[in-house]
């Protein structure tokens, strides 16, 4: 297995910035914290597992090129359970701000399961009070290739039932819940009280998520993600989950911000790029 801890990075340096960090363990380039004036933003599961191999449940993975279950690989895609590599090691930047990129790309382990040549590149910025991630897909081949990508956040909550969604109106979604099942969102602010699990298409470019952390609100902005995927697995499914305490599902919300209704389809030659902004509020 891979020693985790020596691959953690932790971005914190001037006094201006104490308190203010994140933490990204390169094997699947998942954020596993994210600290905004000492304070955790992110759900991390008790019982995770940080074997280098299973992906960990909390935290922001990566999910590309499959989201959702795949006849071809592992559920969510290789992404968030394969080593990446440490582009542009955390810099601060002439506005103050710190800043880190990592890349992926294909190889004898990801061209068994999904057989493409591409390159990812993942540039997160720490600002006070906002985490920037820029997404980059690259063809470098000769053929079109076709796939979804999502960020998977995990975020603290102190009772889920009581976090609160807004940009979801009007919006149809999957209800994965209920075999795929299509319906519209009426609610002007979502709210959830039971297992969920749900494609939300071509929603609005911002989300403000109410009652998250301590209470905060969470503001998440997105860029050529259209969709976003509301999850918690309640109290039956966290049972049948072996990385996932029976009692934490009251403290997470994912709200995933993604391309996933429908596939992109990336020419030879071209990039896709995509960003999100979380930022306290
Ligand atoms: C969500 C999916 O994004 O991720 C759910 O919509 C899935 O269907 C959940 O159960 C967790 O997936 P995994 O593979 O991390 O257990």
């Amino acid at each position: 297995g891979v020693d985790h801890d020596r691959v953690k990075i932790k971005l914190q340096s001037s006094h201006m910035f104490r308190g203010y960090e994140f933490t990204v363990i390169i094997t699947g380039a998942t954020i596993v914290s994210w600290r905004v004036n000492n304070q955790e933003q992110l759900f991390v599961s008790k019982q995770a597992i940080f074997d280098g191999k299973k992906a960990i449940r909390g935290g922001v993975p990566f999910v590309f090129p499959q989201f959702g279950s795949w006849a071809i690989g592992p559920q969510h895609g290789f992404a968030r359970i394969t080593q990446w590599a440490l582009e542009k090691p955390p810099e601060r930047l002439p506005s103050g701000d710190v800043e880190a990129i990592f890349s992926l790309q294909d190889s004898d382990f990801t061209r068994g399961i999904w057989n493409h040549a591409f390159r990812l590149s993942y540039r997160l910025i720490l600002r006070e009070k906002e985490l920037h991630f820029n997404v980059g897909v690259y063809n470098p081949g000769a053929e079109a290739f076709s796939f979804t990508i999502l960020l998977h956040t995990y975020f603290k909550a102190p009772d889920v039932r009581r976090c609160q969604i807004t940009g979801l109106t009007g919006s149809t979604f999957i209800d994965k819940t209920q075999e795929g099942a299509v319906f519209r969102e009426s609610r002007d602010v979502a709210t959830i009280s039971e297992y969920t699990d749900r494609i939300y298409c071509n929603t609005a470019g911002e989300h403000v998520i109410c009652n998250v952390v301590s209470g905060r609100k969470m503001r998440m902005q997105k860029y050529n993600l259209p969709d976003t995927v509301v999850w918690n697995p309640w109290a039956e499914k966290a049972k049948g989950m072996s990385d996932f305490g029976d009692d934490e599902f009251p403290n997470m919300i994912c709200v995933e911000a993604g391309h996933v209704a429908s596939p992109v389809l990336l020419p030879p030659g071209t990039v896709f790029e995509a960003s999100q902004i979380l930022q306290v509020i």
